[in-house]
């Protein structure tokens, strides 16, 4: 597939088969991963891939410990008119109520070169988010369902303890993959002439 093909149909995709992923895939999607730009090359990232159905269910039950949990965000969906919204929050619910049928869940951690200085951490994160752009764009061409979600900030001590993610890194970003259980469609992002300036903002 096209390298443009793939970017301007890498959606989020929330709606996952519950298909194992074959390890070789996976390979490639944190090979993409890895493949992103860092700050002088640091490349302080990690990333963990969890297959295993137990560790699953432990993580989608410290994530969400009650179905009430999620009640906010139902309350979203009743209360916002915007169809892309409503679209959005109704992903977000899915993927949240279906956390432990995701056949994988990898989790991008990143370390700072100097932890706490907010400089490093800015850093770390925009080579974190690099990385999950380049798995967004690759899973679409392998023709995987992939999404980079914050679902760890629910609880991130949970998280972290279940992972046994050690304590100068940070777990950055959720991605649940799968093969995709809809269509693709095309990103709606806005139109070049609405963000270009020519030599002067
Ligand atoms: C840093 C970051 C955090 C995100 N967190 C969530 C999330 O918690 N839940 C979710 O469903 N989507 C999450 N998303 C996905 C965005 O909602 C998505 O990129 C946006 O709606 C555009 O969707 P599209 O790429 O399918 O067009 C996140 C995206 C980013 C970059």
């Amino acid at each position: 597939m096209d390298v443009f093909d793939a970017m301007g149909t890498a959606v989020t995709m929330r709606w996952l088969r519950p298909d194992p992923v074959p390890d070789e895939l996976l390979d490639k999607l944190i090979w993409a991963g890895t493949r992103a730009a860092s700050p002088e090359n640091s490349q302080l990232w990690d990333f963990v891939v969890v297959r295993s159905p137990e560790q699953r269910a432990r993580l989608h039950d410290a994530i969400v410990p009650d179905p009430v949990v999620l009640d906010p965000i139902r309350t979203s969906i009743e209360r916002t008119h915007d169809p892309i919204k409503q679209r959005i929050f109704t992903g977000s619910l899915h993927l949240l109520e279906t956390l432990r049928t995701a056949p994988v869940l990898i989790f991008i951690c990143g370390s700072s070169l100097i932890p706490g200085d907010p400089r490093e951490d800015r850093f770390m994160f925009s080579a974190i988010y690099g990385a999950a752009q380049n798995m967004l764009v690759a899973g679409r061409a392998l023709g995987l369902g992939v999404s980079a979600i914050s679902a760890h900030h629910r609880n991130v001590r949970a998280v972290r303890k279940i992972l046994g993610v050690p304590d100068h890194t940070t777990v950055a970003v959720t991605m649940p993959v799968g093969f995709a259980a809809r269509p693709y469609g095309t990103l709606k992002r806005k139109p070049i002439e609405d963000v270009i300036h020519y030599d002067h903002w």
